[in-house]
């Protein structure tokens, strides 16, 4: 069954930033966490970059100009997402989007801290805050995805109440270009977690769960 979407949760395209009066702004764990906006996006552009085999989350593509439009534009029409930033000191620290139309269930992604901000608790304490925020609205379970290669994410996942319920081979394409481009032996990070099927390369992921609290 498709997922519903509480009815206590307004869905707000990252255009509405600013003037919706029902956009989020999650307080706690030292952080705020709201909505993308142009300025939010512009210090996302400047964050340190990690390249492969993280380069899917990278942002600076926003810095070219026509990028940042074509971004803002799909932004704008995006009715199923809410991206959110985790704010510290008025600095964007963190970013991470919830999916709430998808067929899996309400589903996490996006999931990142740039490397000038890590280990600093930034990505457990985004996490928290909106784990905390979406259960207040009766959010029910959560699902999210992680490549089998990010351990240090798995960690995080689990310590926050989500399990592994499903191993999946995915297609991802930054990963898949970043692939071809290296010579074979040189897969390092991804050695063991990717495999090359009918003409591309696709990564093992893991679906996890977090039951609704109370439930097991
Ligand atoms: C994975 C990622 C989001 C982690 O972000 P982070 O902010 O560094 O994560 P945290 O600081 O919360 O946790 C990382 C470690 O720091 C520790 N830590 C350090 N200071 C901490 C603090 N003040 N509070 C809590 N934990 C702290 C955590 O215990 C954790 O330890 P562990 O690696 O032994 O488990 C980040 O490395 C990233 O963006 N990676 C690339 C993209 C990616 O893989 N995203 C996930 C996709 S599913």
């Amino acid at each position: 069954m498709p997922n519903q979407l509480p009815a206590s949760i307004q869905l707000t395209t990252a255009a509405a930033a600013g003037i919706e009066p029902e956009a989020p702004v999650i307080m706690g764990h030292g952080l705020q966490v709201r909505l993308w906006d142009g300025d939010l996006l512009l210090q996302m552009s400047a964050w340190g970059e990690r390249g492969f085999p993280f380069s899917a989350f990278d942002m600076g593509f926003l810095k070219e100009p026509a990028r940042m439009a074509e971004f803002t534009g799909w932004l704008g029409r995006d009715n199923r997402h809410l991206h959110l930033a985790a704010i510290e000191a008025d600095r964007a620290v963190g970013r991470v989007s919830v999916n709430f139309r998808d067929p899996a269930g309400i589903y996490i992604w996006g999931v990142h801290v740039p490397p000038e901000y890590e280990g600093r608790g930034v990505c457990t304490r985004m996490l928290q805050a909106l784990l905390g925020w979406l259960d207040t609205r009766d959010c029910g379970e959560l699902v999210l995805s992680v490549n089998s290669f990010a351990h240090g994410a798995r960690r995080i996942y689990e310590r926050l109440g989500f399990a592994p319920v499903e191993t999946r081979w995915q297609f991802d394409p930054a990963l898949d270009a970043d692939l071809r481009r290296l010579p074979p032996g040189q897969h390092g990070p991804v050695e063991g977690h990717v495999r090359f099927s009918l003409g591309r390369w696709e990564v093992r992921t893991f679906l996890m769960r977090r039951p609704a609290p109370g439930r097991k």
